[in-house]
C-alpha cells in the first residue's frame, strides 16, 4: 500500500533492564504507515524485548512509544491493542486446549461488536484453519498453530501487527507461505515490524531494516542496501 511518511510508530530512546542484564540500551527506529520493517539480530539480541517493551507486557526502563500520534509509553496492554496495536507472541503461544474458533473468538476479546465478518476474512486469508475450524489447537502442526496465532492476531483488527519470529521451526515452503501471507496483510493497509533471525527472508520482505546486536542498533537502511552489504552479508546471511 502506500506509504505515509509521518511516523506512524515512533521508538525512542527505548531501554529494558532485566536486574543486572541490560538487555535494550537506548534504541530509537520508526515506521510509516503501510510499511514492512524489520528488526533483524541473532538469538539473545533483544528482538523480543523490544516488541514486548512495546506491547507494555514488560517494563520499560527509560524511553518512549508514539503510535499513531498518541503517547502509549504507559498505556496498559489491554488497550494498546484496542489501539491496532497487536503482537504475535514467539513460538505461538495458543491456547492449546481450545478449538481454532475459540482461539479466533479470543483475539477479538476487546471488542464488543459482531466477529463473524473477520473470522470470515481470516479464513479467506488462512483456508486450512476454516478446515480445522474444530479442532483442538494444540494438535495442529507447527505451521498451523503460526497461521492461528496471526489469526488471532487479525481478529483485533490490527493496524500495526509486531511479528516475533514467525519462520522460526518451520519447514522453508511453510516459511515461504507465511512470508507470503504477511506480504498480502500489508497490501491489505496493516503496518508491519517483522522480528527476525531468517536475514535474507526478512530482508527481501521489508521496505527497511534494523539490525540488533546486544540491545544495541548497529546498522539501519533501506533493506535492498542491506542485501548488499558486506558486513551484513557476512554476519547475516551466510556469506
Ligand atoms: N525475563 C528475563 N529475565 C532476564 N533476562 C532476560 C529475560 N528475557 C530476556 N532476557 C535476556 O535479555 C536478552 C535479550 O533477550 P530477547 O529479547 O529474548 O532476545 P531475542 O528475542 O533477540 O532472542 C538476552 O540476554 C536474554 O537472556
Ligand atoms: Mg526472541
Amino acid at each position: 500500500m502506500a506509504i505515509n511518511s509521518e511516523q506512524f510508530l515512533k521508538v525512542e530512546n527505548l531501554t529494558v533492564n532485566y536486574g543486572a542484564i541490560r538487555a535494550l540500551r537506548g534504541i530509537s527506529f520508526e515506521a510509516a504507515q503501510g510499511e514492512i520493517i524489520t528488526l533483524i539480530g541473532a538469538n539473545g539480541a533483544g528482538k523480543s524485548t523490544t516488541l514486548h517493551a512495546i506491547s507494555n507486557i514488560i517494563r520499560k526502563t527509560l524511553g518512549n512509544v508514539i503510535f499513531d500520534g498518541k503517547n502509549i509509553t504507559s498505556t496498559p496492554p489491554d488497550r494498546i491493542v484496542k489501539t491496532g496495536l497487536v503482537q504475535v507472541p514467539e513460538g505461538r503461544r495458543i491456547f492449546a486446549n481450545l478449538s481454532v474458533k475459540d482461539n479466533l473468538e479470543m483475539g477479538a476479546y476487546t471488542r464488543r461488536d459482531p466477529i463473524r465478518e473477520d473470522m470470515e476474512k481470516v479464513f479467506s486469508i488462512f483456508p486450512r484453519l476454516k478446515e480445522r475450524i474444530r479442532q483442538v489447537a494444540g494438535t495442529l502442526s507447527g505451521g498451523e498453530q503460526q497461521m492461528l496465532a496471526m489469526g488471532r492476531a487479525l481478529m483485533a483488527r490490527p493496524r500495526l501487527l509486531l511479528l516475533d519470529e514467525p519462520s522460526m521451526g518451520l519447514a522453508p515452503i511453510l516459511v515461504d507461505e507465511i512470508f507470503s501471507v504477511i506480504k498480502n496483510i500489508n497490501e491489505t493497509g496493516t503496518t508491519v515490524l517483522l522480528v527476525e533471525q531468517n536475514a535474507y527472508k526478512a530482508l527481501n520482505l521489508a521496505s527497511r531494516a534494523y539490525i540488533l546486536e546486544t540491545g544495541v542498533i548497529v546498522k539501519s537502511g533501506r533493506a535492498a542496501d542491506l542485501l548488499k552489504d558486506e558486513a551484513v552479508k557476512a554476519a547475516y546471511l551466510g556469506g
